[in-house]
């Protein structure tokens, strides 16, 4: 497809993005058609999509299908990460489309007797096992706003969630597996609840370990379910295309995790749209989606747009080398996987042991492959594309974030492929009109980095009533306000001669470390919480599997010593307080942080000593600091660094 061809009808899309936008809609089934495709909220930037339109998610992703030919189609196809000595799978588990539609019934009728009502809000706190995404879909049934936190997350990142939003209920599990190691993930919800007003705690039985079970508050799933007949109905919500379907919380520049609020109809037509366009998504084919359902990918792309689709979706539990590096692989064999959704991290990691992991089993069948959660470098691409899909399939690098609901840039071989490249993320799809402007906001010149904005509003954006959980004002600030008037995603990207965007990073003090976002303020704020530490700067640095790790720099208080024991206990101190994802790579031990006269750090001078780099250009240095200043501050960190901190 020529490029100009896509690029003539994709700027009429964006012209008439309403009328657009509104023909997408038609494609889903309402209970009730809207008034009004998309108006201005009670807060500035809060747009409502389809409003006076009525929904529901779970009736889209189950009912409708059940009442079809889809009725014993297989919707998911679960695989456990333990084995046996052979290393077959010990446990997979399909459920047909009418198995999860009876399953999500007498879920929600769980949840009624509860006590749940529309608009109460419940957390999720639970592995990749089916009972995830059942919960979600239950909780949509009833209206009820739910929340899921990554099941690697602390119990501190889980009580600041299930607080911020207000929950009463909590699902969680037992425990759950990961590489071969069994995680009580009970404990920590137990511990997290301590400093919440949780009142009940449903527990799914997983791993089997023991567990502590406080009577009146936690329930066992199974116990709750035995009396629930087989075939109950619980008819679903008639809901508001403007009512919150869920809020994902997701690190920012400074302070708490923003509550990201996503609405119901506007979210479900950018979902049922990028699944065809970018997916190509047919009845027969068997998609599978690696990100894990704790974070947006997994909402978007393992739940509610494949379902929507009605195709048979692969969800496994484990990591991709457990036992061995073939697991990804074997996977695609045993189901014959079309379509392959995964990160440029997993690829750098796997494509270290070689090509013969992945040649030994059969990928033929493979039609599709496509990346998601930070830059592809071109050598990944290009693995993805010789050896895993035998230069048959497209690759693409999908753009998205948890903002934006669905994804926005990107090949589109469903729709009209252009030619690819190796690490671009495509031309914006159709009705999305991205951008790469200056800091006015007026549009760079091709290959000129620049950020990337998104100028009109789309069905997908954070939804009403705030934009973010009860913080209208930071909403409008972190997003509309650094370019007036446009959505600021917080990226740095070019545009080339062809208009295709190249997302290089993140443009605020925000990581990508193995595609997970974590804030460094956040960071900062686990390590200042240690006793021994007085203050805190982090800072990314180039790592070559996981894109990008974090690197501490720590001035310690009075009374207690840096060195490799200290380094250990506060690496084991943000694992704990944190989670696994953010533990940083290397912690530096400094007497003072350097500083700008009017008390900023110097972050540069700090990235620049972590990777052992240059400080580079210093002239593009605005009034942050004098050159000297700079200059002196690098040279003075790196004598203490190398004498060993
Ligand atoms: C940030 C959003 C989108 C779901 C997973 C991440 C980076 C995401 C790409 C890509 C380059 C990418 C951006 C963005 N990012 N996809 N294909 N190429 N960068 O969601 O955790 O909200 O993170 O991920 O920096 O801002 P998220």
């Amino acid at each position: 497809m020529d490029i100009e061809a896509y690029k003539r009808f994709w700027r009429t899309t964006v012209e008439d993005y309403i009328g657009f936008w509104e023909k997408e809609a038609r494609n889903l089934e309402w209970f009730r058609p809207w008034d009004h495709v998309v108006e201005k909220g009670e807060h500035p930037f809060v747009f409502k999509w389809f409003v006076g339109g009525q929904l529901n998610m779970s009736y889209l992703c189950l009912d409708r299908h059940a009442k079809s030919w889809r009725k014993n189609k297989v919707a998911y196809i679960w695989e456990g990460e333990p084995v046996d000595g052979d290393g077959k799978p010990l446990s997979i588990r399909k459920y047909t489309y009418y198995e999860l539609y009876r399953e999500v019934n007498r879920l929600a009728h769980v949840f009624l007797s509860l006590g749940l009502r529309k608009g109460d809000r419940a957390a999720i706190y639970l592995p990749m096992i089916p009972e995830l995404p059942m919960t979600m879909l239950a909780l949509a049934r009833i209206g009820v706003i739910f929340t899921v936190v990554f099941s690697g997350f602390s119990a501190e990142n889980l009580a600041i969630r299930v607080n911020d939003l207000g929950a009463k209920i909590l699902v969680t599990a037992d425990g759950f597996y990961r590489r071969g190691r069994l995680i009580n993930l009970k404990e920590v919800a137990d511990k997290a609840v301590e400093s919440t007003d949780v009142e009940k705690i449903v527990v799914v039985k997983r791993a089997g370990n023991e567990v502590a079970m406080k009577e009146g508050r936690d329930f066992w799933l199974h116990d709750l379910l035995r009396t629930v007949p087989e075939n109950l109905v619980v008819e679903p919500e008639s809901l508001d295309s403007t009512h919150p379907l869920y809020v994902l919380y997701t690190s920012g520049t400074t302070g708490k995790p923003k509550g990201i609020i996503h609405d119901t109809g506007g979210y479900a037509v950018l979902l049922n749209s990028t699944m065809k366009w970018v997916f190509d998504i047919r009845d027969e084919d068997v998609y599978f989606c690696t990100a894990d359902i704790g974070w947006v990918t997994g909402h978007s792309y393992i739940v509610f747009g494949p379902l929507m689709a009605g195709a048979t979706i692969v969800m496994y539990e484990g990591t991709p080398d457990y036992p061995t590096v073939e697991r990804w692989w074997q996977i695609i064999e045993r189901y014959g996987v079309n379509v392959f959704y995964t990160t440029p991290t997993a690829v750098r990691m796997l494509m270290r042991f070689g090509n013969e992991p992945v040649k030994k089993h059969d990928r033929s069948t493979l039609r599709i492959i496509h990346s998601v959660g930070e830059p592809i470098n071109p050598a990944a691409w290009r693995w993805l594309f010789e050896v895993v899909g035998e230069r048959r399939c497209p690759v693409g690098s999908t753009w998205w974030m948890t903002e934006t609901g669905g994804i926005l840039i990107s090949h589109l071989p469903g729709l009209m492929l252009t030619p690819l490249k190796p690490g671009t993320n495509g031309l914006p799809i159709p009705g999305i009109d991205a951008e790469v402007v200056d800091e006015k906001g007026n549009a760079a010149a091709p290959g000129q980095r620049g950020y990337l904005v998104i100028r009109k509003p789309w069905p997908g954006m954070p939804g009403p009533p705030t934009g973010m959980w009860k913080e209208p004002e930071r909403y409008r600030q972190v997003y509309w306000e650094k370019v007036n008037g446009v959505f600021f995603t917080g990226d740095y990207a070019v545009k080339d001669f062809d208009g295709y965007i190249w997302v290089a990073g993140r443009a605020d003090e925000v990581l990508k470390v193995a595609g997970h976002r974590i804030g460094t303020y956040e960071l900062e704020s686990v390590l200042v919480s240690h006793a021994a530490v007085a203050e805190a700067a982090v800072v990314g640095v180039p790592d070559e599997i996981k894109g990008e790790t974090p690197v501490a720099f720590v001035v310690l208080k009075s009374g207690y010593q840096g060195g490799g024991e200290m380094a250990q206990q506060l690496m084991k101190y943000v694992r704990e307080t944190y989670g696994a994802i953010a533990t940083p790579s290397g912690i530096l031990f400094v007497s003072k942080l350097p500083k700008t006269r009017s008390g900023k750090i110097m972050r540069r001078v700090l990235r620049a000593v972590a990777s052992g780099g240059s400080l580079g250009d210093l002239t593009t240095l605005e009034d942050e600091a004098a050159v000297d200043e700079v200059k002196e501050s690098y040279e003075q960190l790196l004598k203490e660094v190398r004498r060993g901190g």
